[in-house]
């Protein structure tokens, strides 16, 4: 039977997102009704409303950072059951692209999705669901193998964020890049992400980790979450100041920066402060305009005589049915911290003012608990 209840919708290009009633149908073939219990606000909602749902049609269902409980099972789902805690993946294999079929889900062209089974209740009219989630609400339909069970001692108000921005960051330096042990990393933009990565480059066991960001109170969070040096970008140059922390007597630079910031001039940054051989890491979500520009020529810091390489990230080329568990492992056993990346505690009712926070504000996650 389908279930009444709310979600944060944007209606309108342009329009502030609201919270509507929805009904949510039934889950089809292979699908899951999950009962959303927490759900992190990740800098990507911010950017698909400042974007004007880059390409997404409207009414879009926001949030995509989410965990609840399994309500109803559709046909064929016998993995989990009514009451099974799950985190939200939404890059769950699609089991029929190029890279799933020579055996790599991690690069996996595009994700599982379910039907489109939420609908604004004062007209019908269905609803996009950010990433194929949908989680600022209060009940959302997605794959079944996009809900990644979790154990029973795992807090879903903690575990929400292991769905994008810390399997993002994490994934970003154990995968993407992947940081070895020893390597010197430097992070730039200390949000969510990339916080995360510097989390992730201490996991690796990196010997030095450089945070980059523009606001004092997210280099000291960095310094609590793994970061050995840190630099204000608004007061020195992010790419003399990570050369000359790192100075080795071959003109400096990192083995791994990762751009974390959504501003592609980061990315440039990024590949400036490598030492030879080095790679930089493209995370922040671009809009279709956006570009970069990379020497080739320069002796000292050109991609070609620094053999400088750009690798780009999405969702920390996660398999998510893998490294959920296993980061929420991580959790328990006190390695990887989330309990202090949630900053702010807030209602569907807040998403706009978390907005303006995550902009203006000293924030690392908003985590919406329903
Ligand atoms: N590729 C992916 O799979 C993926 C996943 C999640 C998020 N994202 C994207 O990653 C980016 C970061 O997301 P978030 O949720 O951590 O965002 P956030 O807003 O929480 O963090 C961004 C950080 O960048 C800092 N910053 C801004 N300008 C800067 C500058 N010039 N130099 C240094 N630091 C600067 C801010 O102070 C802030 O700390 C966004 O673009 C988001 O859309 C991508
Ligand atoms: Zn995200
Ligand atoms: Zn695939």
């Amino acid at each position: 039977m389908a279930v009444e209840g709310k979600a944060v919708i944007l209606e309108n290009p342009g329009e502030p997102a609201v919270l509507r009633d929805v009904i949510v149908e039934d889950p089809g073939p292979g699908e899951v009704l999950i009962r959303v219990e927490a759900s992190g606000v990740c800098h990507t909602d911010l950017t698909v409303k400042n974007l004007n749902g880059n390409g997404m049609p409207f009414p879009i269902v926001l949030g995509h950072e989410g965990a609840g409980y399994v309500e109803a099972v559709g046909e064929g789902v016998s993995h989990l059951q009514k009451g099974d805690p799950v985190v939200i993946a939404y890059r769950a294999p699609c089991e029929r692209c190029p890279a799933c079929l020579r055996g790599d889900p991690r690069r996996c062209y595009m994700a599982l999705r379910p039907k489109q089974r939420i609908k604004r209740k004062s007209d019908g009219a269905v609803c996009s669901q950010v990433l194929r989630c949908g989680t600022f609400a209060t009940h959302t339909v997605v794959h079944s193998k996009a809900a990644i069970k979790m154990p029973s001692e795992m807090p879903l108000d903690k575990a929400c964020l292991i769905a994008c921005g810390v399997v993002t960051g994490v994934g970003a330096a154990m995968n993407t890049a992947p940081v070895f042990y020893g390597a010197r990393v430097a992070v730039i933009g200390c949000g969510g992400v990339g916080l995360s990565v510097i989390q992730g480059a201490r996991l690796m066991h990196a010997k030095q980790i450089i945070a980059v960001d523009i606001k004092e109170k997210k280099l000291e969070w960095a310094r609590n979450f793994g970061a050995t040096h840190v630099v204000n970008a608004q007061k020195e140059d992010a790419v003399a100041a990570v050369r000359k922390l790192t100075e080795d007597g071959w003109d400096g630079g990192v083995e791994f920066a990762f751009e974390a910031t959504g501003i592609p001039a980061s990315t440039e940054q990024a590949v400036r402060m490598l030492a030879y051989g080095g790679t930089a890491v493209n995370i922040g979500f671009p809009a279709a305009s956006d570009e970069i520009h990379l020497n080739l020529g320069d002796m000292a810091t050109g991609v070609y005589w620094n053999k400088a390489s750009l690798r780009v990230c999405h969702c920390g080329d996660c398999l998510a049915s893998h490294d959920f568990p296993f980061l929420a492992g991580l959790y328990l056993k006190g390695e990887l911290k989330l309990d202090e990346m949630v900053t702010h505690k807030i209602t569907l009712n807040d998403v706009e003012d978390a907005f303006h926070e995550m902009e203006t504000g000293d924030v690392i996650r908003s985590v919406i608990v329903i």
